[in-house]
């Protein structure tokens, strides 16, 4: 009988990944869905061979050094800020994510802020259930259209097309910047711009760029002071590239009009947080992958993921190739 390699799950395993990974490997997994505290990951990988993870996991090289039996990361997510993929490559080991299969639900999630922003959605109902809906009134809960204002993608990869392709459907003007020329974006009518030029220009500005040393904290007091009064914001990517405190004051002294965010600089979004208080900025729980099917896709992928790399196999979504020399 050979032995089925150990492999740590930091989470209840979700949906789909079960029938994959149980008659292969010998699983445990934190029982909590929860984030797993440090010190019980850290004990759990002294003899695992494989890690399934998400993205509240630090997977650092302190981390690494203790789990000297390690073949293999898969992260269920298209992010993975929280790994030291460098420390990763040095020791040999494979990160695996998600790509592609979250793009299409993300953009959903994108659209539905931008519309409940732009339309107070989130507001109007909260009045009907305090009773406020007393008359129809000319010009109580009005918002702004999303149709024929003009819509500023900063980060035109797979998310930032899929929310292109959509906000085409609604008859918005397309105005992107990103590093190169994306070659969806002409098909799109979407014009590649200047970061100043997208910011003077859109109505909408959502975010859709991976964080990275360059752009932690890129949304800042400039960057917002440079967006219109009516201007919404939207961020879907990820919390730190944003500066929280600029973004209360341009919220609350009217530099730009709203904000949606499905993401958060320290999340869960603690609950002392200003920007809690304020009607026009709208704030969700970090869904953007959440929907049933695309969630079960997520899972199974880092299964595969998992099952290539404790296989020796390539894995078919790797973020360091790299490690293959
Ligand atoms: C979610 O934020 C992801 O990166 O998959």
């Amino acid at each position: 009988m050979t032995l089925r390699p150990r492999v740590y799950v930091s989470r209840p395993l979700p949906d789909g990944a079960g029938d994959l990974l149980s008659p292969a490997c010998e699983l445990s997994a934190y029982s909590e869905d929860a984030p797993v505290p440090p010190t019980v990951l850290r004990a759990a990988l002294a003899d695992a061979e494989g890690l399934y993870c998400v993205l509240t996991d630090r997977v650092d090289g302190s981390l690494l050094d203790a789990a000297p039996r390690l073949r293999v990361v898969s992260q269920m997510a298209v992010g993975y800020d929280n790994i030291d993929v460098t420390a990763c490559t040095a020791r040999g080991i494979p990160v695996g994510n998600t790509p592609g299969v979250l793009t299409e639900t993300t953009a959903d999630l994108t659209l539905a802020l931008m519309l409940a922003t732009a339309r107070r959605l989130v507001e109007a109902a909260e009045a009907v259930k305090a009773g406020e809906w007393r008359t129809w009134r000319p010009s109580w809960l009005v918002g702004t259209d999303l149709w024929g204002s003009t819509l500023g993608i900063v980060g035109m990869g797979r998310i930032g097309v899929a929310v292109a392709r959509r906000a085409a459907g609604f008859g918005m003007r397309l105005l992107y910047h990103n590093r190169s020329e994306a070659p969806e974006a002409r098909g799109l009518g979407a014009e590649r711009v200047s970061l100043e030029q997208l910011l003077a220009e859109s109505d909408v500005v959502s975010l859709h760029c991976p964080l990275t040393e360059e752009t932690k904290g890129m949304v800042d007091e400039a960057f917002l002071r440079a967006m219109k009064p009516e201007a919404i914001f939207i961020n879907t990517a990820r919390g730190t590239m944003v500066d929280e405190a600029a973004l209360h004051r341009a919220l609350s002294e009217g530099w730009i009009r709203a904000a949606g965010l499905d993401v958060t600089a320290v999340e869960p979004l603690p609950m002392d947080s200003p920007l809690l208080g304020l009607p026009n900025c709208l704030i969700l729980p970090h869904i953007g992958s959440a929907s049933e099917a695309t969630r079960r896709r997520m899972a199974v992928m880092a299964a595969e993921n998992l099952l290539a790399g404790l296989a020796g196999k390539r894995l078919p979504h790797c973020v360091n190739p790299e490690v293959y020399g």
